[in-house]
């Protein structure tokens, strides 16, 4: 069953699939259905407005739809029955040691409102799990690329603007690809992030749902990541590879707010889920190439 109020998703990603339109706050709606399907046995929660720029500019929009929307679903839930709750949390909340890799027990030190209402919502939610009737698994992702291997979803955007969608767009217009920042402490002085294909994540989701009742404690968190950080030049270096051509590149201050960047040691994600990635960087790459190619078909009337 797919709740989504559509703020950025789209209808064509719900086609074959149950579908309500709403908000996950909206507390006749989600009871709707609960009472339309009583088998439902747990909740995905990732439901969020994502924009780090828009939540400094609007912290009441991003708290009162991040957190006070993910109060109210959790109510709803516990409302309805529902015992088992996983959540979508994120890498930005930690803050990297100088070897640039974190774990689950790293400090957690997010950098933005976006970033600080995921971490509220994962305490808020450990908090209710820990008297009342409901688990939680809260799952900290690092950077997605790709798209569904068949290409039926991928990112709606037809401009993203993370480092990829960049480099895309730069390859498409021939113009080169502007790298931000060459004075991090990284190998080579780019920023460093931990690009796991998005297939991958859905899969941990697919792995947490199986191995769900298992999991430690009433709140669990769990690092989704690949285990390897790759630095903007190492990026580049792999996506001319995937086109097979040299993209060219201009180097260019850091921007307000950016990061060094983290990536994740994935040994809990193993041992607990039994889910190691399944893709490389140079197949997130095509498949971000190839749904970029195909994003205006599948999507059409923009
Ligand atoms: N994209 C990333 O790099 C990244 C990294 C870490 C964590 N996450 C988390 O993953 C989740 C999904 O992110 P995404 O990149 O797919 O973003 P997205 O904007 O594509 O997806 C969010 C979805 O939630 C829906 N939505 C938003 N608010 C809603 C509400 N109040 N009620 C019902 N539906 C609502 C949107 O319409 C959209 O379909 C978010 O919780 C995000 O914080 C994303």
């Amino acid at each position: 069953m797919i709740l989504d109020r559509l703020v950025t998703g789209r209808r064509e990603f719900t086609a074959g699939r149950v579908f309500y339109e709403g908000d996950i706050a909206d507390g006749p709606l989600v009871d709707r259905i609960f009472a339309e399907h009583p088998d439902i046995g747990a909740a995905i929660h990732c439901a969020a407005l994502i924009v780090v720029p828009d939540s400094v500019a609007d912290p009441v929009g991003y708290y009162r739809a991040n957190v006070a929307g993910s109060l109210e679903f959790a109510a709803h839930l516990l409302r309805n029955g529902c015992g088992r709750l996983i959540f979508s949390s994120s890498a930005a909340i930690y803050r990297a040691g100088a070897d640039l890799s974190v774990d689950e027990d790293s400090p957690v030190d997010p950098q933005s409102p976006y970033a600080r209402t995921k971490a509220v919502c994962e305490a808020m939610f450990a908090d209710i799990a820990a008297s009342q009737p409901i688990r939680v698994l809260s799952l900290r992702y690092f950077n997605p690329v790709g798209a569904d291997p068949k290409m039926r979803t991928g990112l709606q955007l037809a401009r993203p603007t993370h480092a990829l969608g960049k480099m895309i767009t730069a390859h498409e217009k021939g113009v080169p690809f502007v790298i931000t920042g060459t004075d991090w402490p990284t190998r080579d002085g780019t920023g460093l992030r931990d690009y796991v294909h998005v297939w991958d994540l859905a899969a941990a989701h697919v792995a947490a749902l199986l191995r769900f009742d298992g999991l430690p404690g009433p709140a669990a968190v769990i690092n989704l990541g690949t285990g390897t950080g790759t630095t903007v030049r190492e990026l580049l270096t792999a996506f001319s590879q995937v086109v097979g051509r040299p993209v060219q590149a201009r180097e260019a201050p850091r921007r307000p707010g950016d990061v060094a960047g983290a990536y994740s040691r994935i040994d809990r994600a193993e041992r607990l889920l039994g889910w190691r990635p399944q893709y490389d960087l140079a197949e997130g790459i095509r498949h971000s190439l190839h749904w970029a190619a195909l994003r205006a078909q599948v999507l059409p009337g923009e």
